[in-house]
């Protein structure tokens, strides 16, 4: 197993490319099983859990092909059966359901476990398939939906805390090959939602409302091969906008999309950082530490959980005392504990985070636990004093795409030990 070693005191500085969306990225490979024609995907990140989604494919009877950012995948023939051994390295394996039920009329794809962030229930993505007239049994751990006949309906998607994103790509890509009208009241408005709307219509889909709570689609018979290409990471453009916050004196962001990065910008500014935005590029300027901040997470538009343990890291730093909501994960504070070994002053009543900036932070070996948790570790080990070990480096791996590459080259002193 890799570890990071961090020491911590250098100013960053420079530019930094921003890759392809992960969270964009794994539902619209899944899309490609819609059509036998062939598919490709531009600006496909380099990253385990893409890995683990190119295996699934293959392992469906795809043909995929990987050339640097390119994927070509031509799912000429699918199987319906994705088997634990293969799902079980990722939650999000469960977006192939969708497509395979739109294409095949069925699938079994081995039920998704909780995870270190929670219970992950996918209720939502199975009662769509009910309204869109399948059969869901859970048998001996896997899903397995059936349906000889699937028909547009109305599809309520909101569950205790909020839309769901995943269940929302998975409802719409099936309805895209249903008969008739499908209606989801209650769709994530994530920006990749949006991008996997914009693939299924290049491949003749049609769907409109992507981005709103309402989205329309209209069943079509078949869908063709398409050309995409995906957009650029939110949630890796905020960890580095916090990077530079944290110990930053200027950094720009090249290749996002500043329009996905609101909330993210407005915290930060409100924290006491300057944000300059072009079409394509942000640039945050670091203005000594950070002033306290009250932070709640929320679905789209709002603040993203997916960068709430980043903040945790950099509030850990602020004057005064702030406090952070956990609205849609509310037991996602795994990082607390080892934000507290390296000084650390935060306590957890239910879902907030009570922070009480300190002065200094210490290096300290740590934990990673999951994919934010440890990018959270990375950006404090960037301020604390000496040198910060995180250990079980596979979770960052997961959804950053050569983070210690990118950190070093805007300075910081960080070196991956391979195998340890
Ligand atoms: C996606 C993202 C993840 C992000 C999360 C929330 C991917 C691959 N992952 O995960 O990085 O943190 O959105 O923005 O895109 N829920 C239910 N029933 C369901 C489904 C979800 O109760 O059937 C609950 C979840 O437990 C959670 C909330 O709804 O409390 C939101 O989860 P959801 O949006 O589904 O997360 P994912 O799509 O799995």
């Amino acid at each position: 197993m890799d570890k990071i070693l961090v020491h911590g005191g250098k100013k960053l500085s420079g530019t930094v490319n921003i890759s392809g969306s992960k969270n964009s990225a794994l539902p619209i490979l899944a899309a490609t099983l819609l059509t036998k024609e062939e598919c490709v995907i531009h600006h496909v990140p380099d990253l385990s859990d893409v890995h683990y989604m190119l295996q699934i494919l293959d392992h469906l009877g795809a043909q995929v092909e990987r050339a640097s950012g390119t994927v070509t995948v031509k799912a000429e023939k699918v199987t319906t059966d994705a088997p634990y051994e293969i799902v079980r390295k990722m939650r999000a394996s469960v977006c192939v359901l969708g497509p395979l039920l739109g294409r095949e009329r069925e699938a079994t794809v081995s039920m998704p476990g909780g995870c270190v962030i929670g219970d992950r229930p996918i209720d939502l993505h199975l009662k769509g398939f009910e309204a869109l007239g399948a059969a869901v049994r859970v048998v001996g751990g896997d899903v397995k939906v059936l349906a000889p006949q699937l028909k547009g309906a109305v599809i309520p998607m909101t569950g205790k805390f909020g839309s769901t994103v995943l269940g929302t790509d998975n409802v719409m890509m099936a309805a895209v090959l249903a008969e008739g009208t499908t209606v989801i009241d209650g769709a994530a408005e994530e920006p990749e939602v949006v991008d996997l709307a914009n693939f299924l219509n290049k491949m003749g889909a049609k769907v409109e409302g992507a981005g709103t709570r309402r989205i329309i689609i209209e069943g079509v018979k078949e869908l063709h091969g398409a050309e995409h290409e995906v957009i650029p990471d939110r949630i890796e453009a905020g960890t580095f906008m916090v990077a530079a916050a944290i110990c930053g004196t200027e950094v720009r962001l090249r290749r996002v999309q500043p329009e996905h990065l609101g909330s993210v910008a407005q915290a930060l500014e409100r924290a006491g950082f300057r944000i300059e935005t072009t079409k394509t590029t942000v640039t945050v300027t670091g203005n000594g530490d950070p002033t306290s901040l009250e932070l709640t997470t929320e679905t789209y538009p709002g603040f993203p959980t997916d960068m709430q343990a980043q903040m945790c890291a950099l509030l850990s730093r602020a004057k005064g005392i702030s406090t952070v909501t956990e609205n849609i994960f509310p037991q996602r504070f795994m990082h607390v504990s080892e934000l507290k070994r390296m000084g650390a002053n935060i306590t957890l009543e239910n879902n907030t985070a009570i922070i009480n900036g300190v002065n200094a932070l210490s290096g300290a070996p740590v934990m990673a636990s999951d994919l934010r948790a440890s990018a959270a570790l990375v950006l404090a080990g960037l301020r604390a004093e000496g040198v910060t070990e995180v250990n079980r480096v596979y979770h960052i791996d997961r959804g950053y795409e050569k983070i210690d590459d990118k950190l070093r080259q805007l300075g910081a002193n960080i070196q991956r030990l391979e195998g340890l």
